[in-house]
């Protein structure tokens, strides 16, 4: 049971990212190590020049004279070596933060010609999506994406949900607006929202839900967003629910049926034979 589900969550990490975008999206929650993965389809015999780099903003870099980590990543990133020369340039994050989470920028990583260290190439791009909580909601129900601006200091709120760049629901006083597929279904309840509460209300949850929410609240001069929560919501479908509810103890049972059948099994192969040799001897005996 725990085999299957680990590789199925396996497969499923392997092959979301390829499906669903060009680039790479890694999701993490805050304080975990995050894998950014790369590969350089070679191997070297000496330490090849790598740069990770987030829009910008320099990250971490490796090179045969030892490495480097930009100002916001000090003692938090890595290209092990030993990984590198094997041609797996994947950059290992750790106590991954909420600010290394980047919407419209991604994470660069760059290889680095060794004679002629202007030419660089670009070799692969990896976006990270670092979320706080995670929600849980079954198919059907209404979820609540916890949000909470209390700790900003505005006085009117404007309050904006997304996903990535869409735009899930906006909510400024009285006037507000429902994305595109969110019809009807998502709400901040004004009285909510002026008490400090921005938490968003989706109803009717499908499976096609299940995503990553960013809150936003508009500063009221400069307009500029500032990201007050990232939520993973999860879907749970109606059947599987009631799989995973009982998963633990059915698994067990499984267990022990099996175990029974093959006892009986045993013990009626054990009974069969002996039954063969008594009616034999029976036989031999009543024929000599
Ligand atoms: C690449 O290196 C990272 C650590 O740096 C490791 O966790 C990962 O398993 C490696 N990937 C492959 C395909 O070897
Ligand atoms: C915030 O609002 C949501 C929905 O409007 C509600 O379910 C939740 O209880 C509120 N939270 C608090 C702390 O008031
Ligand atoms: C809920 O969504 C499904 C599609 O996901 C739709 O068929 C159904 O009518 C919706 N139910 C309500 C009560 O809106």
């Amino acid at each position: 049971m725990i085999l299957l589900s680990i590789s199925i969550f396996w497969l499923s990490v392997c092959v979301y990212p390829i499906s669903a975008d060009p680039h790479i999206t890694v999701e993490a929650h805050v304080g975990s190590t995050a894998l950014l993965p790369c590969s350089l389809s070679k191997d070297f015999s000496k330490t090849p020049h790598v740069r990770w780099r987030a829009d910008n903003e320099f990250v971490f870099e490796r090179s045969f004279d030892g490495t480097h980590e930009g100002p916001g990543y000090k003692g938090r990133v890595d290209v092990p070596e030993d990984e590198l020369r094997k041609g797996n340039c994947s950059l290992v994050l750790k106590d991954v933060r909420i600010t290394d989470h980047v919407f419209y920028r991604s994470f660069v990583m760059e290889h680095v010609e060794a004679t002629n260290t202007n030419k660089i190439q670009e070799i692969n791009r990896v976006q990270l999506n670092v979320y706080s909580q995670r929600v849980s909601a079954q198919v059907g129900s209404t979820a609540v994406l916890p949000c909470d601006w209390k700790h900003l200091s505005i006085q009117t709120p404007h309050v904006e949900w997304r996903i990535g760049d869409e735009i899930v629901f906006e909510r400024l006083g009285k006037e507000s607006f429902q994305g595109e597929g969110y019809e009807g279904r998502v709400d901040v309840p004004e009285e909510e929202l002026l008490k400090g509460n921005c938490s968003l209300v989706l109803k009717n949850v499908s499976v096609t839900d299940e995503t990553l929410y960013s809150s936003y609240i508009l500063m009221t001069d400069t307009k500029k967003p500032v990201l007050v929560q990232n939520i993973k919501l999860s879907v749970r479908e109606l059947s599987e629910e009631r799989k995973d509810d009982s998963s633990a103890p059915s698994g067990e049972a499984d267990g022990m049926n099996l175990l029974i059948i093959i006892t009986v099994c045993i013990m009626c192969s054990v009974l069969l034979i002996f039954i063969a040799i008594f009616i034999w001897m029976k036989y031999r005996r009543s024929s000599s």
